[in-house]
């Protein structure tokens, strides 16, 4: 596990923004799980953080000034140099945002990266049919809570696992699950979250959404039916350890219960699904069929608090860290 003593606040100035160029002043910066893996040197899909550098993430922000550059002085603009208040930029990489038609911040999470991985794992990966019994681990945070609406709006029958009171409290009364558990209370190891899913989908499920891993992903592969497919978005549980676990040690019940599991990345496939992604949301969003909540932390000295505390559970919803005011 990470310390804060691990990270530090730097203060360097800023440059004026040369010819072509953006400066922008960043509203609110994303923390998330995959941050842990550029903290490992191994290769990966995403090159490992630097030692002594700036981290980067996505981030929402305002032009405050413009040299010429691609955008007007005001405009809103999504991109991945969080990790600061103030960058230059030429362009690249940054995408104008209308915080009229969605809060800025929502542009970091619903309707953002975790919400289009939510989308992209239930549809295209675990192929998921109306009708069928849905199992969303992880399910209280940004990417769970929206896989469980979507499900919800397909017309499945949802069972969520989170890991307190309060966020089972929010499935079961804003984010509309049929079912869902604090996976903490469930009764030690997979045998107890075997038998909480047992009580709650008793017909067996046949999409695990997977979040966590490690135990969850054990008792899903107990539960899940003939031809069950399982999307394998992140293993949380497992981020932090020093060796890799062993299991899942029921991993054969894959070839009895001809099942799927498919991993994925969502920048993958963000360019075929985006206009897909954004006309079901909108349209989920109108119906009042998809709502978020956020935790959000002030200031940017109090980011590596909010990264850390993602490995805590302290965020219901998304966690944002707030470094500058949206006007
Ligand atoms: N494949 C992709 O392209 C892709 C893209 C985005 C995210 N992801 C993955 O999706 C997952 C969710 O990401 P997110 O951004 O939406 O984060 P999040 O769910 O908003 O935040 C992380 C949550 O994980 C739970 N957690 C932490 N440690 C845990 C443990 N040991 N066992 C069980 N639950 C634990 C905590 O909630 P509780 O209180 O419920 O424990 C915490 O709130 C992560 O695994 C992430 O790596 C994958």
């Amino acid at each position: 596990m990470p310390q804060a003593g691990d990270f530090e606040l730097a203060t360097v100035s800023v440059p004026e923004p040369g010819p072509g160029e953006v400066l922008v002043r960043n509203v609110y910066m994303s923390v998330d799980p995959y941050m842990r893996g550029r903290m490992y040197d191994r290769p990966s899909y995403v090159p490992p953080f630097q030692l002594g550098q700036p981290l980067e993430g996505g981030a929402v922000g305002r032009v405050i000034a413009s040299n010429g550059g691609p955008f007007a002085v005001g405009d809103a603009v999504l991109g991945t140099q969080g990790w600061r208040e103030h960058f230059v930029s030429d362009g690249r990489g940054l995408r104008k945002i209308d915080p009229e038609a969605a809060p800025m911040s929502a542009y970091l999470g619903a309707l953002g990266m975790p919400g289009l991985t939510a989308y992209v794992g239930l549809l295209e990966i675990a192929a998921l049919a109306p009708g069928e019994t849905v199992f969303v681990s992880g399910a209280a945070g940004a990417v769970g809570s929206v896989a469980c609406q979507i499900a919800k709006a397909m017309g499945c029958r949802v069972v969520a696992s989170a890991g307190s009171a309060e966020k089972v409290a929010w499935l079961e009364r804003e984010a509309g699950v049929d079912a869902a558990f604090d996976y903490k209370a469930a009764g030690p190891g997979t045998r107890g979250l075997v038998a909480a899913l047992a009580e709650r989908a008793p017909d067996g499920i046949d999409v695990y959404f997977d979040n966590v891993g490690g135990e969850h992903l054990e008792a899903a592969l107990d539960r899940l039916n003939l031809r069950g497919r399982v999307a394998l978005c992140g293993m949380i549980a497992q981020y932090n350890d020093a060796a890799p676990p062993t299991g899942p040690r029921n991993l054969a019940l894959a070839i009895g219960k001809q099942l799927t599991l498919r991993g994925f990345i969502v920048s993958r496939f963000a360019r075929e699904f985006t206009p897909r992604f954004v006309a079901d949301m909108a349209r989920w969003v109108g119906e009042g069929r998809m709502r978020w909540t956020e935790t959000i932390v002030d200031g940017i000295d109090r980011a590596p608090e909010a990264f850390l505390g993602l490995f805590r559970g302290d965020n219901l919803g998304k966690m944002l860290v707030r470094v500058g005011p949206e006007a």
